[in-house]
């Protein structure tokens, strides 16, 4: 089933499935391909490969939509920062510069992720027409975090980059939302029908900046994709309660929830809009039973809700394959 029809109707009689991270170093048929292909961001800008990764859960699962296999960092890429992943440390990317970035121009930008763009129609041919493909940028906030090389250590940022650095913010903060606006259209363009936005360090942002630094930059990408008549969805990781001044701002047509969130509280507090997610990844390294339980605690709770089954945040390298096909056999019987 797709999942526009169902985000678009708030269809609550059954329970769509996929997971974020769906496509990744859990899978034996991904770490060969990678194996092959060292250089990660070329990897991602090779469209045939890029396209048969994607599919690699969906032929494996049969889940209900395939979300395409690319990086929220290809934006600061194709804004000219080198960017490098590195074994046990992450992505690592080159000092920003103000004036390189400020002179992008869209063309040159949309032609440098073109193959993100062909990976995305060889999906569409390859990909059953009753699923959904998801096509996904990283919001303002978290693409700042790795652009600007900020400590993320702390669990909140010490408020003095807020005031100091503001007018530099406010700037690269204006100019990425029009070159996301571009890439969210040219990825529509090429076949993708619903638009995830990870907002992965929103949960760093003191409460006093959430308005101008998560909320309304999340809002102008939601109201372009509303725009375009594409459904999206919202992922403002670790911003605890202020999920629901999120909903109230935004309005997203459907909120992730990471494992922070009560899903009791979720239910009760985030009404009028599609929830998804919300099982903490961890748990399915843990045995059946646990794993089960877990599940039937979300399925139970939203029951009859317009509900996405997923994970509070995305699937770990260590996940066993097979206990994930457990957990999809168990949501699907559970429906
Ligand atoms: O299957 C999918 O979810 C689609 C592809 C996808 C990847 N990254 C592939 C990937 C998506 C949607 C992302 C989003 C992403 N990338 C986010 C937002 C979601 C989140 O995890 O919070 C962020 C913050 C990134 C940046 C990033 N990319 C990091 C921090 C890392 C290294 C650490 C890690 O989590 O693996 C990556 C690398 C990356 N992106 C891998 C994959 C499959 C692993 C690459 C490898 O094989 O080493």
């Amino acid at each position: 089933m797709k999942l526009t029809n169902f985000l678009i109707n708030k269809n609550s009689s059954c329970v769509p499935i996929w997971f974020m991270r769906q496509a990744g170093r859990y899978l034996p048929e991904f770490r060969e391909i990678r194996s092959k292909n060292p250089d990660f961001i070329k990897l991602c800008l090779n469209s045939q490969l890029s396209a048969k990764i994607t599919m690699q859960p969906i032929n494996r699962f049969n889940l209900d939509a395939a979300i395409i296999f690319s990086d929220i960092l290809m934006t600061p890429y194709a804004l000219g920062q080198d960017v490098n992943f590195i074994k046990n440390k992450g992505p690592v990317l080159s000092n920003f510069n103000m004036d390189i970035f400020l002179n992008n121009k869209i063309e040159n930008f949309t032609n440098k992720l073109t193959p993100v763009y062909d990976a995305i129609k060889e999906t569409r041919t390859k990909l059953n027409k009753e699923k959904s493909l998801i096509s996904f940028v990283g919001s303002p906030w978290t693409l700042i975090i790795y652009m600007l090389k900020i400590n993320k250590e702390n669990n909140t940022l010490d408020k003095e980059i807020f005031s100091k650095k503001k007018a530099e913010f406010d700037l690269i903060f204006e100019k990425l939302n029009l070159f996301l606006c571009a890439h969210i259209k040219n990825q529509i363009n090429a076949g993708a029908d619903v638009v995830q936005i990870f907002d992965s360090w929103a949960g760093l942002i003191p409460k006093e900046y959430l308005y101008d630094y998560c909320y309304k930059p999340n809002k102008k990408l939601v109201d372009f994709c509303k725009n375009n008549k594409v459904s999206v969805i919202c992922f403002p990781k670790g911003i605890k309660d202020n999920y629901s001044h999120f909903l109230d701002v935004v309005k997203p047509d459907c909120l992730s929830i990471d494992y922070d969130i009560d899903p009791e509280w979720a239910r009760t507090n985030l009404s009028n809009v599609c929830i998804q997610g919300g099982m903490n990844p961890n748990v399915l390294l843990l045995n059946e039973k646990i794993i089960y339980n877990e599940a039937e605690k979300y399925l139970k709770i939203f029951n009859k809700y317009p509900y996405i089954f997923n994970l509070g945040h995305g699937l770990l390298p260590e996940t066993n394959p097979d206990k994930l096909e457990k957990l999809i056999r168990f949501v699907r019987e559970y429906n």
